[in-house]
């Protein structure tokens, strides 16, 4: 698997999980408790892969619109970690406010995972050659191990 292969894999459990999420209602306070941890650990693996991996891989061979690409896409992982997340976190399952803050959230992930899929990755198959692909995605996946492990740490 390379490392846009991985990305999209990971896109696609995100947007499952978001999906899945989003059907909940404010009964199901566990459910939706269990989702939003494994949406939590989902998008910490998949934030840090992509910002200290594959996004300064590109960078490095890209242009100068990759770059605006590159600080837009940077601004939307801030906009999710430090603001919509968060404040999902904070909000009782069983409030009305939560669907809200989950549909908030959906939405934006989505695009920015089109984006990324419809603009990034093409770009990144354009410039970066197989073999580089293939080696990001060996350090990806050690990487989302490495943040799995500290999760589990941390909970036990
Ligand atoms: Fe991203
Ligand atoms: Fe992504």
């Amino acid at each position: 698997m390379n490392a846009i292969d991985l990305l999209k894999q990971d896109h696609k459990t995100v947007k499952t999980l978001l999906a899945e999420l989003s059907e909940t209602t404010s009964r199901a306070v566990k459910k939706r408790s269990e989702l939003l941890r494994k949406i939590d650990l989902e998008l910490s693996q998949h934030t840090a892969i992509e910002e200290e991996i594959f996004y300064p891989a590109l960078r490095q061979v890209g242009e100068k619109e990759d770059e605006k690409m590159y600080f837009e896409s940077r601004e939307e992982h801030r906009t999710v970690d430090s603001l919509v997340l968060p404040d999902l976190k904070n909000t009782r399952p069983d409030s009305m406010e939560f669907a809200g803050r989950v549909k908030v959230l959906k939405e934006l992930l989505e695009h920015h995972i089109q984006e990324e899929e419809k603009e990034m990755f093409p770009r990144a198959e354009q410039l970066l050659d197989h073999p580089t692909l293939d080696r990001l995605a060996v350090a990806m996946q050690q990487m989302k191990k490495d943040i799995k492990a500290q999760w589990e740490k941390r909970a036990a």
